[in-house]
């Protein structure tokens, strides 16, 4: 994981640099640092435990000042976070080294260094690669030759940048796995893990690719592939917006990106549909020149891999998809997926679901299916450029506008409603009843507004969750696709307020968890109108009777009245093809003002960042 942004201009880059570690928070928070070529050659680093700001601060009262530099935003993998485990790494002060990634061979590489006498300082990997650089490059070449040669002892994902007081007029960069993008300016050249680190200071972007390694100077960017021959990459012009960080009236992002969704939900269906038919919104081909409409024609199988948030937007498509069609679906977490081996299915299509399209495991995931073969391979992401979308044959992408706050929330509503986007496509494909088209149409367009008056229960679910302040564990419950509904409100009240929540379906209750209820357990639920409410209502009552505490969301239908140990906010009537939607939105309110009641950090909880990319 971690974020790296570097700059080679004829202006000084610290603030360039701050700028985009801000802008890279998402990716890491618990250390940054910052290292430059001083005007007289010296390198100068500084570094600091926690967050960005307090690289800032300490910035404030150090003479650092270059216009060559890199800098490191960390999530720590390979020792503790910790300012001596912060990047850059350092060798012999002369050379520094940012790292994105892991390098899965260094504890042999760090033995046979220290046997040489390098002495290392931190517990990271990546101090291996900066002192195997210096070796190379104190034998007489020049760093590209030296990174170069690194390159070919290491194993493992990597995005590197790196500068040597040597060189001060050289910027060196190498991909292998992890993301790395060259920002192209004028008299000015820049490196970053995205282009939103880049964004203040250029549009134009050239993406790396795997194996290759780069130097920049101010006027030139060299670029040579795995065989170390020279090569052309294209160069991109981006239309990514700079704004979407302003907190307006809110005090988190998390809760201005909730109060987002009915907007984010609309920017999503926006000229996608008429009111009988889908329109097609799904971009690209495969390699053989076929359309989306002809593979979904096609289609006699579905995978969805995914992480996280994006794992259960998956879970819940399932239940959509297996429901309305003939098409059997399988949803998998993309760390299991990518090591499990499965015959190749010629006629499955592959969706990839993510945020960021940058998730190490969901990308890898990807890799492997184009290994085994598929029918096509299509992502549903948030970010046109990612590398999800640029690896595979068609992305459909959700129009979520970007997402600061850790907890995914507007991403993952848009992911939903994309997967209906896709069930709409696909069902017209295999020609089905316009009856059903008609229905899920109906059902998506009055999504917006169903969601504003859910979040009128903004409020009454501030008052609710005063009632989880002093609770150590909850459970959430639900059955058919709100069952994965209850496992993200678990997941979001995991990650925000740190309380131990686990999700079942409600029918299982009484296979184990039923143990764990007494008058100390939360007990949260989700009951819409559907044809499983009755059951539902029933395992209810086996919580009631044994004195349990229930949180419900109701229909008014479900004639679930407040009481003693019930605790009922009515939510509005909704088409049961959009309820899975809706009752996410009451659940993330919840986690949401649970964790500000516990004084958490909400848009950064600890130990976590919004993109992993790494393994
Ligand atoms: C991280 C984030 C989650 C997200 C998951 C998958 O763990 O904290 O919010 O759901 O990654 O990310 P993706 O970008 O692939 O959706």
């Amino acid at each position: 994981m971690c974020g790296i942004v570097g700059a080679i201009a004829q202006r000084p880059v610290t603030e360039i640099l701050l700028e985009g570690l801000r802008r890279l928070e998402y990716r890491g928070y618990d250390s940054a640092g910052l290292a430059v070529i001083s005007a007289d050659n010296l390198l100068m680093r500084e570094r600091a435990l926690g967050k960005v700001a307090e690289l800032e601060k300490k910035l404030e009262n150090s003479s650092l000042a270059g216009t060559l530099g890199i800098a490191h935003t960390r999530w720590a993998t390979h020792g503790e976070p910790a300012e001596r485990n912060a990047h850059p790494h350092v060798s012999a002060n002369r050379i520094a080294v940012v790292h994105n990634g892991i390098i899965e061979n260094y504890e042999e590489l760090r033995e046979s260094l220290q046997a040489e006498g390098y002495v290392f300082e931190s517990d990271t990997d990546t101090e291996v690669i900066v002192h195997l650089i210096e070796k190379a490059e104190s034998q007489g070449i020049e760093l590209l030759e030296a990174v170069m040669s690194v390159r070919k002892k290491l194993r493992g994902a990597y995005a590197l940048g790196v500068i040597s007081n040597d060189e001060p007029d050289s910027l060196i960069v190498a991909r292998h796995g992890s993301p790395l993008v060259i920002g192209l300016g004028l008299g000015e050249n820049f490196i970053g893990s995205d282009i939103q680190a880049m964004l203040p200071v250029t549009s134009r972007f050239i993406y790396l690719e795997n194996g290759d390694t780069a130097q920049l100077s101010r006027h030139e960017i060299n670029i040579y592939d795995e065989n170390g021959d020279a090569v052309k990459r294209e160069i991109q012009q981006s239309t990514a917006s700079m704004c979407a960080s302003d907190l307006g009236e809110y005090r988190h992002y998390m809760h201005k990106e909730i109060f987002e969704q009915p907007q984010a939900i609309q920017a999503t269906l926006d000229s996608r549909l008429t009111g009988e038919s889908f329109i097609n919104c799904i971009v690209g081909e495969t390699s053989e020149g076929v359309a989306a409409k002809d593979i979904l024609a096609q289609v006699e199988e579905i995978q969805i891999i995914a992480c996280g948030t994006s794992y259960h937007a998956g879970l819940i498509a399932r239940y959509w998809i297996e429901s309305l069609t003939e098409v059997p679906c399988n949803v998998e977490v993309a760390s299991e997926y990518r090591y499990r081996r499965q015959p190749p299915k010629k006629n499955m299509l592959v969706i990839t679901l993510s945020q960021s399209g940058e998730t190490a495991d969901t990308l890898a995931a990807l890799d492997k299916v184009k290994q085994d073969g598929c029918l096509a391979t299509l992502t549903i992401c948030n970010v046109p450029e990612s590398s999800l979308t640029r690896e595979s044959d068609f992305s459909l992408m959700t129009i979520a506008g970007p997402e600061i706050g850790v907890a995914s929330t507007k991403a993952f509503t848009t992911q939903l409603v994309a997967l209906q986007l896709l069930l709409g496509q696909l069902l017209q494909a295999k020609q089905a009843d316009d009856k059903l088209i008609i229905e899920l149409i109906s059902g998506l367009k009055q999504l917006p507004v169903i969601v504003e008056q859910v979040l009128e229960h903004d409020k009454a679910i501030e008052k609710m969750a005063e009632d989880f302040i002093e609770k150590n564990n909850a459970l959430f419950l639900g059955r058919g696709e709100q069952y994965p509904v209850a496992m993200e409100g678990a997941l979001k009240l995991k990650e925000i307020s740190y309380i131990h929540a686990e999700a079942y379906p409600a029918g299982e209750l009484k296979h184990g968890p039923l143990a764990l209820v007494d008058s100390e357990m939360p007990i949260i639920t989700v009951a819409p109108n559907t044809s499983l409410l009755e059951k539902l209502k029933s395992n209810l009552e086996e919580v009631r009777s044994r004195g349990g505490m229930l949180y419900v969301f109701a229909d008014k239908a479900a004639e679930i009245k407040q009481q003693d140990n019930i605790y009922v906010i009515e939510m509005p009537a909704v088409p049961e093809s959009i309820a899975a939607i809706v009752y996410s939105v009451p659940l993330q309110l919840l986690s949401y003002y649970t964790a500000v009641f516990k004084g958490t950090d909400v848009d950064k909880p600890r130990n976590l960042a919004k993109s992993v990319t790494v393994e």
